[in-house]
């Protein structure tokens, strides 16, 4: 199968967040929101491809958007893409997040690099009320607030220095949501003690949540182990791979690191 896609768009979003557009009629065509790409990083001395989110899918274009955090070798070298440039892209990989139809209100709950999964989920969802809520550092670190304005019903955001938004994390804002109307269901993702308070909170007012789990990967597809998170099975327990059970789960399954 030929994975080499050309790169339509590659711009910078903020200090280290960029965001690379890729023309792909095979991805654009099959992916749903929460799925991902894995990318092998161009040059030689990064071995393993990187997992990344599938940000936004434009089925008429027939693109995707990825945006990511630089944090180590492999994403700065995708950062020095450029338009024209071309990537070698395994995807779309994973299972998504569940979109019910039925459902007529829904919230996205996202915290720093984790937001970029949930705007699919709002561009896709036909729910009527669909609420962002989002969490950032700092001002400096809030991107891609047009977007998540324009596919949400409504939209807040919190920083945790509270130099934009409300100050706060990212949970406060669920609990008041959460006290003052009910969502069918909730998608999160964030860094992993975020999403457990969430799903706690969600857990005390029954209401469905689904998580977006990050793990480090090796070959992204099952084979190799690397990615094994700790589920729930009935009254016991087992692991699951984030990147072919996942990376979507219900949020009851999980049993996070504290638990
Ligand atoms: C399913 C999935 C979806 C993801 N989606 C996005 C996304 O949309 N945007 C984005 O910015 N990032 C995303 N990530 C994280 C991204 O894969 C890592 O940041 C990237 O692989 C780091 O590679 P590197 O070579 O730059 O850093 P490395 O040199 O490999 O590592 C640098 C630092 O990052 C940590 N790290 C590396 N990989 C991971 C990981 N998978 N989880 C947690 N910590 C890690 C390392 O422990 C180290 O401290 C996703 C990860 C998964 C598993
Ligand atoms: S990354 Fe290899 S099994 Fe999940």
């Amino acid at each position: 199968m030929n994975l080499i896609e050309r790169v339509r768009k590659a711009e910078r979003l903020s200090s280290d967040i960029y965001l690379i557009r890729i023309e792909s009629e095979r991805i654009s065509s099959s992916a749903s929101a929460g799925q991902f790409v894995n990318i092998k990083c161009p040059g030689p001395e990064v071995y393993l491809r990187r997992p990344i989110s599938i940000c936004s899918i434009d089925r008429s274009e027939k693109t995707i958007d990825i945006v990511f955090q630089v944090r180590g070798k492999g994403t700065r070298l995708l950062s020095d893409i450029k338009a024209g440039d071309t990537l070698d892209i395994l995807g779309p990989l994973g299972r998504g997040f569940t979109i019910c139809p039925e459902h007529k209100n829904i919230l996205v709950a996202g915290g720093g690099i984790g937001i970029f999964p949930l705007l699919q989920v709002l561009k896709d969802h036909p729910a009527e009320r669909k609420t962002a809520l989002l969490g950032f550092r700092n001002k400096s670190a809030v991107v891609m607030e047009d977007e998540f304005n324009k596919y949400s019903t409504d939209l807040k955001i919190a920083t945790d220095d509270g130099s934009y938004g409300i100050q706060g994390f990212v949970t406060a804002l669920l609990q008041n949501a959460i006290s003052e109307d009910r969502p069918d269901m909730v998608y999160i993702c964030g860094p992993a003690i975020m999403m457990e308070q969430c799903v706690k909170l969600l857990k005390e007012k029954d209401i469905p949540c689904e998580v977006s789990m990050e793990q480090r990967m090796g070959c992204g597809m099952g084979a190799c182990l690397v990615c094994a998170c700790k589920t729930r099975s009935g009254s016991d327990w087992d692991y699951s791979h984030v990147c072919k059970d996942g990376p979507v789960f219900s949020g009851d399954r999980i049993i996070f690191e504290s638990e």
